[in-house]
């Protein structure tokens, strides 16, 4: 047992403490002192201004949030009550090729980069200004930041719909390095969007060559996801091969009924390249994905719900199907009649789901749309739903295995230092919660809701969730690529 200097801030007594590592719990103490755990072990002797009886309730590591759009919510809604209800005290902003920063524009983005800012005012020119206004009035996460390729497109070429020159590469690779500099932990590309699709794989690798010395990594939703989703994990392959990076895939998915099952061939060949290079991934516990609206050609998608339309938001939250149906339109005119819009849309096998949750490497991410009307549930939902549903329900894994997929597997490949476990001197970044009663409460009906059983949530040491309520505080801190050490990935050379 290890005793801190003078008595600790908080101490959890009879707590069953999960580490992160995925190995098994054990019941016993632990002690917080500013921001860091300060002892852990049986602390009988140890006084605290605050102790705290959890009576064998789960203490273990904040989660990490590694596949967010929270890059303007941060901002907008620093409590960022939807993540932190559910434990959730880090976030990975900037995903799917969309980042606030770095980009000057006078005009609306084009979709999909409207899901996180409609409005040109709200984005960075400089990557450094995001972070400072970080910094500034922080929230109650920490957040860690990339650049997003559509972002640079938009700021360096006229039209979207062909490859970039060698001049505009030039001028893209300039502003991600500036970002690096000030920050920024990555890259990450949306294949699939139209601000991107036109860019041939060469032109990600040129961009993605940048990251190596900086010790960033390449996150993206790829191409094509479903029909074409093995070509496009080569592709995802490549890029990390020739650029000499880390490669994260984000949400993975086999979408559409063709592709239902395809995730075992998509696994064997994860499996393999991570055999020859650092691959990761990320997924979400549902069967549905949610996106720009437009994105349902080519879903095939089951149903479709309206997450939210500029012009119709009376039809957020309903089938698309009846909404076509009331205004006497194909669905194909229908969504047009509601653009700009979001959709939600089942298109996955729940085997799959299953399946890519259960391989070991899988982190999970929440891939939440935080400013839509009528959101996707993995917004509040995720991190309880895989405690609960898939891990307690269904057992998919053990308590102390859902726990590691979403604390010290991601802390490893994004290069989070002391964060992830438990152990003395790590940052106290800390959710309790009950696993008997553990669960998503969020549901595609009604979907802004706090999830059940987590109970108490610390970030840096300041509790932000207790009570089944928000304590105010916003201890987060933004974690530039220098406070970071290089990222992790086990089994390559
Ligand atoms: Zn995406
Ligand atoms: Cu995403």
């Amino acid at each position: 047992m290890a005793q801190a200097d003078g008595a600790a801030d908080i101490v959890f007594r009879n707590a069953r403490l999960v580490d992160g590592t995925g190995g098994p719990s054990r019941l016993g103490d632990l002690a917080l002192k500013d921001d860091r755990i300060a002892a852990l072990g049986d602390l009988g002797d140890m006084r605290a201004a605050r102790e705290i009886d959890l009576a064998g309730k789960v203490l273990c590591p904040g989660f990490i949030d590694v596949h967010t759009h929270d890059d303007r919510a941060l901002l907008a809604d620093p409590l960022m009550t939807c993540k932190v209800s559910q434990g959730v005290t880090t976030v990975v902003t900037g995903n799917c090729g969309v980042s606030l920063a770095p980009l000057d524009i006078s005009t609306r983005p084009p979709a999909p980069m409207d899901l996180i800012c409609e409005e040109p005012e709200g984005f960075f020119a400089d990557f450094g200004d995001y972070l400072g206004a970080l910094d500034r009035d922080p929230p109650a996460t920490n957040a860690l930041a990339q650049v997003g390729h559509a972002s640079l497109r938009v700021g360096a070429m006229d039209r979207l719909d062909r490859a970039a020159s060698g001049t505009e590469i030039k001028v893209m690779r300039g502003a991600l390095e500036a970002a690096l500099e000030a920050g920024a932990i990555g890259l990450s590309t949306g294949l699939f969007y139209p601000p991107a699709s036109a860019a041939p794989t060469e032109e990600v690798i040129e961009l993605a060559k940048a990251l190596a010395g900086y010790r960033a990594l390449h996150t993206t939703h790829m191409r094509d996801e479903s029909d074409h989703v093995t070509e496009s994990l080569e592709e995802t392959f490549r890029i990390g091969r020739e650029a000499k990076v880390p490669v994260v895939i984000s949400h993975h998915k086999c979408a559409g009924l063709n592709n239902y099952g395809r995730s075992r061939e998509t696994l064997a060949l994860i499996e393999t390249a991570r055999g020859r290079q650092p691959v990761g991934l990320d997924v979400y516990p549902y069967v549905a994905s949610s996106t720009t609206l437009d994105s349902v050609r080519g879903m095939q998608a089951s149903r479709v719900l309206v997450a939210w339309s500029k012009p119709h938001p009376e039809a957020a939250g309903r089938d698309l199907a009846d909404v076509a149906a009331e205004m006497g339109l194909s669905q194909t005119d229908a969504v047009e009649a509601l653009l700009p819009a979001g959709g939600i849309f089942f298109s996955m096998d729940e085997e799959d789901v299953r399946r890519i949750l259960s391989y070991p490497h899988s982190m999970i991410g929440s891939d939440g749309l935080p400013h839509d009307v009528h959101p996707h549930p993995r917004l509040w939902g995720t991190f309880p739903r895989v405690l609960g549903h898939y891990g307690r329900e269904a057992g998919l894994f053990s308590l102390e295995e859902a726990v590691r997929k979403m604390t010290s597997l991601s802390a490893a490949r994004f290069g989070l230092k002391d964060r992830g476990t438990l152990r003395e001197g790590a940052y106290a970044d800390l959710v309790v919660f009950d696993p008997d009663t553990v669960e998503d409460a969020a549901t595609f009906d009604n979907p802004k809701q706090p999830a059940k059983g987590i109970e108490m949530v610390v970030v840096n040491g300041r509790p932000v969730w207790q009570d089944r309520q928000h304590t105010g505080a916003r201890p987060g801190r933004t974690l530039r690529r220098q406070d970071l050490d290089a990222p992790r990935f086990e089994g390559v050379a």
